[in-house]
């Protein structure tokens, strides 16, 4: 399978966008005390980059959601299936996510992390597919949007996984779309 996978950014570029997105987290969130909530597992490799690249007083929290199709009723059930113990309230969260795909996942944790009153929620998504979405949500900062041909492709690598496969490549890359029906993400 390695062999079919082309390369969408490479090593260099993901550092460089990494490093901007530190420094406007930094801008925005300076004086603050943040709680950096990764989605695990894809944003692992992301999160890890990025707490390095904001020198600001931060601790760091993990949450795993999973979504599964009911094809029969044709409705995405999303859960959330680990946390680490997350003291949410009057804390000014950032949300790192992985991939911005339907936006079900991201929609469902901004819900559920409003009902824990923090003081200010702001998400950094390493990949935005805007097209492919299907509940209006937005990051506040994107490393890279993904657009029509190569939002039809499934990405990997940088902690994105295709069946838990290739987290550890250094690179994104994209191969051939698998099946989603009746998929199940995290
Ligand atoms: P959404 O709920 O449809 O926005 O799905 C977001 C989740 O789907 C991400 O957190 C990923 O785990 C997974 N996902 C969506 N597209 C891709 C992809 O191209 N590669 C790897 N994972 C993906
Ligand atoms: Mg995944």
């Amino acid at each position: 399978m390695k062999e079919k996978i082309s390369v969408l950014f490479t090593e260099e570029q993901i550092a460089k966008r990494v490093s901007e997105l530190g420094a406007q987290v930094t801008e925005s969130l300076s004086g603050r005390e943040i709680c950096v909530l990764g989605l695990m597992k894809g944003s692992l490799v992301f999160m890890s980059d990025l707490i390095r690249k904001i020198p600001l007083d931060l601790t760091i929290h993990l949450v795993r959601v999973t979504s599964s199709r009911e094809q029969a009723k044709g409705r995405v059930q999303t859960e959330i299936v680990y946390s680490t113990a997350v003291p949410l309230e009057g804390k000014d969260v950032l949300l790192v996510d992985d991939i911005v795909d339907t936006g079900i996942t991201l929609s469902y944790l901004l819900a559920h992390i409003h009902e824990h009153g923090p003081r200010s929620l702001k998400v950094c998504a390493l990949i935005d597919k805007p097209e492919a979405r299907k509940i209006d949500v937005h990051p506040d900062w994107t490393a890279f949007s993904v657009h029509e041909p190569a939002a039809d492709r499934f990405l990997v690598g940088y902690g994105l996984d295709w069946m838990e496969r290739f987290r550890g490549l250094p690179y994104i890359g994209t191969i051939p779309r698998p099946a989603r029906a009746g998929a199940s993400q995290e």
